[in-house]
């Protein structure tokens, strides 16, 4: 195989953020751009020559171009094989799983998530260390340092690959293999799920359901195990085909952008049950006839109940959710006596916990849950899980949605996103809020008292590195708070998200709509962050 090192420059902005480096595809179209961040990655790490590193993405713009490019350079670099996605197609949840099960050295990811996709739209790429999670901080702050003095790159002379053609071959010292994206990800839902339950539940039509894969990853996965194997009819998968370009819509599974599945749902002749997932397969909406499950709530549910799923039989090690994830999975914890862990947002930071054993459930209110089966949030999985949980409690998803509420009390929740903000107004707003910190403690409004205002900071408990600067939290006597961040996923300017939530315990108005319910603490929000006042919006981009 011949290798060439080809002189580059390097760019500046090639910081890993939350989840990965996002970027417009343009930027990415730059010469020597993704090439450069490639190397920084294989450059920050250690002993992989002759390993097999795991390869695939969410389908979107420029995801075939990328894969090629990278072959090749994974290729110079000395990978013995690398493991492909048919059609260069893996979703971030299968990927996870290829890496843990062939024991791959790691994995690289092309996806921008929920963001939207096609020429003028996100892409993005993130590396996954050998748990099959997404690489902490220590090593995305690597490969930015590298990417800031790199002044070259390898890449192999060879052709492009086939990526539709499954099977194995050899150039040169590297193998290359190409799977089937959906098979052994199946598998592994097979093991973990009661297969033969959720059949019967669909054939008998106890549950009728609908399945969004918003023209994004999860529609080959959905088609083969809730057609296939469950048995539901085939038009009860919605937007199978993934597209490059999504279909022109954002794949983010939220009632704004599911809007077709959030129509049906909501209407006379609803499924009992709906969900959708993301760009690359690892968010999940849950819903019912006429109910949404706000990923918080979802979240303490399944922990509530994960006896009833033959995978978690045994119970619970421990939960986790991110900081700005409401406190109903901490009702939960508290009720059965097991450790409940609050971490900084981002998928990451679960890593440890799970690999330790502390945790077996995990999730985000950014419509994230998971557990130990992989080291990413998983989509289908969090459908699945609702569907078995509906077919052995035999109840609505409204039903198991009240009765949750009604034995650990509500604690409503809503998150308003203000996007594209100018980056200096942001900045403003942040400094703004950071010198009221000390000053809030004691202070009433209304009904509310803070008992607490601090900037969130994380000891990981397993390695004991330190996160700093997680958001601004503002803690009530009444159990409220008002959580404020910026995104560290955005492609364009700052995007502010508000996080808000009080605790209702009384049964009799756990009804609310969560806006209403909410509109102290939404008023309260402005005057301490002035977001409105600053930039002259009058509203969130985003409600959810
Ligand atoms: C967002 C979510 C976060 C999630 C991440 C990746 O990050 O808020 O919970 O882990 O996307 O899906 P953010 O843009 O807030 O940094
Ligand atoms: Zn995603």
């Amino acid at each position: 195989m011949q290798i060439e090192t080809i002189t580059t420059n390097p760019y500046n902005d090639q910081n890993p953020g939350t989840s990965g480096l996002r970027k417009k595809v343009k930027v990415f179209q730059q010469p020597g751009y993704l090439e450069n961040f490639v190397q920084s990655i294989f450059d920050s790490l250690e002993d992989f020559s002759g390993k097999t590193l795991v390869l695939g993405g969410d389908g979107r713009y420029f995801n075939r171009v990328a894969i090629q490019i990278i072959i090749k350079i994974a290729a110079a670099n000395g990978f013995g094989e690398l493991i492909i996605g048919e059609g260069g197609l893996l979703s971030t949840p299968a990927a996870s799983n290829i890496i843990r099960k062939y024991n791959a050295f790691g994995g690289l990811i092309l996806s921008a998530s929920h963001n939207p996709g096609g020429p003028d739209e996100d892409f993005g790429i993130k590396y996954n260390v050998s748990n099959g999670g997404p690489a902490p901080e220590k090593y995305t702050g690597a490969f930015f340092q590298r990417s800031q003095t790199i002044s070259s790159y390898k890449t192999a002379k060879i052709e492009d690959v086939d990526l539709d053609r499954i099977g194995s071959q050899q150039i040169g010292e590297l193998k290359i293999t190409i799977i089937d994206p959906v098979t052994d990800y199946a598998e592994l839902m097979q093991s973990i799920f009661d297969f033969n339950l959720l059949k019967q539940s669909i054939s008998s039509g106890y549950i009728t359901l609908l399945f969004d894969a918003m023209s994004a990853i999860t529609g080959p996965y959905a088609k083969r195990i809730l057609v296939d194997m469950l048995g539901a009819a085939p038009s009860s998968v919605i937007n199978a085909e993934p597209l490059e370009n999504f279909g022109g819509h954002h794949p983010d599974p939220n009632l704004a952008h599911a809007h077709e599945l959030a129509e049906r749902m909501f209407s006379a002749d609803a499924p009992t049950f709906g969900a959708a997932s993301d760009g690359d397969g690892d968010r999940n909406m849950i819903t019912g006839s006429n109910i949404f499950v706000t990923p918080s709530d979802s979240l303490a549910i399944m922990a509530a109940n994960a006896r009833l799923i033959p995978a978690y039989v045994k119970g619970l090690s421990g939960v986790a959710r991110s900081m700005p994830t409401s406190q109903a999975v901490d009702r939960v914890a508290a009720k059965y006596n097991i450790p409940c862990y609050e971490t900084p947002t981002g998928w990451k930071f679960f890593g440890n916990l799970l690999d330790a054993g502390k945790i077996t459930l995990c999730g985000e209110e950014s419509f994230g849950t998971g557990s130990d089966h992989v080291r990413e949030k998983d989509g289908l999985w969090a459908v699945l899980f609702w569907l078995n949980l509906i077919a052995v409690k035999r109840q609505s998803v409204a039903d198991i949605v009240h009765e949750h509420w009604q034995k650990f009390g509500r604690d409503i929740y809503c998150r308003h996103d203000y996007e594209a903000v100018e980056t200096p107004i942001a900045n403003s707003i942040v400094e703004h809020l950071r010198n009221q910190l000390p000053t809030l403690p004691g202070q009433s409004f209304g009904e509310y008292i803070v008992k607490y205002a601090d900037e969130f900071s994380y000891e990981d408990p397993i390695d004991g590195s330190i996160s700093n600067n997680q958001g601004m939290r503002i803690g009530f006597e009444n159990g409220s708070r008002i959580v404020f961040r910026l995104s560290g996923t955005g492609t364009v300017g700052a995007t502010l998200r508000i996080y808000i939530e009080r605790f209702e315990a009384d049964a009799t108005r756990h009804d609310q709509d969560s806006q209403e319910a909410l509109a102290e603490l939404i008023i309260l929000a402005e005057q301490l962050c002035e977001i409105k006042k600053r930039t002259g919006r009058t509203e969130p981009n985003v409600i959810t």
